[in-house]
C-alpha cells in the first residue's frame, strides 16, 4: 500500500508565536513528506509493501532493514508528533494521567524537568518520549535519529521531536527554550490522555 501525508490536525499558523506556519511548511510539508515519499518507493514491490505502517517498522527493525525502518519510523513519529500539539496546550494535566505521572515519576514538576533533561541530551537529531512498559509503569525515554519505543516493546504517550529542523526557524540552537515551550503552552494533555486509557494510535495508509 502507497502511504499519504496526513494533514496537520491544526491550521499551520494555529500554534503561532510557538511554533511558526513557515516551520509547518517545512517540517511538514518537505520533511515529513519526503519521508513518507521515500518510504513509498523503497516498499514499492517489496514484501513490505501488504503491511501496516506499524508491522513495516516491527519487519525492518527486526531485519535490519534500515532506509526502510528509517523512513517509516519518522513517518509514525512525525504523524505522532503532530498529534502531541494543540494550541493552548500544556501545562500540568489533570485525570488519571496526572495520578500516574505523581504516582510513576514523583509528580508533573519532577516529570517536566526530567522530560526536558532526556531532550536536551539527547545528542544531535532524535526524540524525547513518556511511555508505558507491559505492567503499565510509566517512564521517560529519548531515541536517537528514527529510533521508537514501539521498536522496544514500549508504548509512546508522548513525544517532542528534537531534530533541529523542529526548531531551527523560530528557536535557532536554543533547544532548552522549544522544549520548555512545547511543555508549558503545546502539548496536547487529551491525547496523551486518550493513550494511556488504552487507545492504540495507528497510522493510516
Ligand atoms: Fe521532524
Amino acid at each position: 500500500m502507497a502511504f499519504t501525508l496526513p494533514p496537520l490536525p491544526f491550521d499551520k499558523s494555529a500554534l503561532e508565536p510557538n511554533i511558526s506556519a513557515k516551520t509547518f511548511e517545512f517540517h511538514h510539508g518537505k520533511h515529513h513528506n519526503a519521508y513518507v515519499t521515500k518510504l513509498n518507493e523503497l516498499i514499492a514491490g517489496t514484501e513490505f509493501e501488504k503491511l501496516s505502517l506499524e508491522e513495516i517498522i516491527k519487519k525492518s527493525s527486526k531485519d535490519s532493514k534500515q532506509a526502510i525502518f528509517n523512513n517509516a519510523a519518522q513517518h509514525w513519529n512525525h504523524s505522532f508528533f503532530w498529534e502531541c500539539l494543540k494550541p493552548n496546550g500544556g501545562g500540568k494535566p489533570s485525570g488519571d494521567i496526572a495520578k500516574k505521572i505523581e504516582s510513576d515519576l514523583g509528580g508533573y514538576e519532577k516529570f517536566a524537568k526530567d522530560f526536558k533533561e532526556a531532550a536536551i541530551t539527547q545528542f544531535g537529531s532524535g526524540w524525547a518520549w513518556l511511555v508505558t512498559d507491559a505492567s503499565g509503569k510509566l517512564s521517560i525515554t529519548k531515541t536517537a535519529n528514527a529510533d521508537l519505543p514501539l521498536a522496544h516493546d514500549l508504548k509512546a504517550l508522548l513525544t517532542v521531536d528534537v531534530w533541529e529542523h523542529a526548531y531551527y526557524l523560530d528557536y535557532q540552537n536554543r533547544r532548552p527554550d522549544f522544549v520548555q515551550t512545547f511543555l508549558d503552552k503545546l502539548v496536547n494533555w487529551d491525547f496523551v490522555a486518550e493513550n494511556y486509557a488504552g487507545k492504540t494510535f495507528k497510522v493510516a495508509a
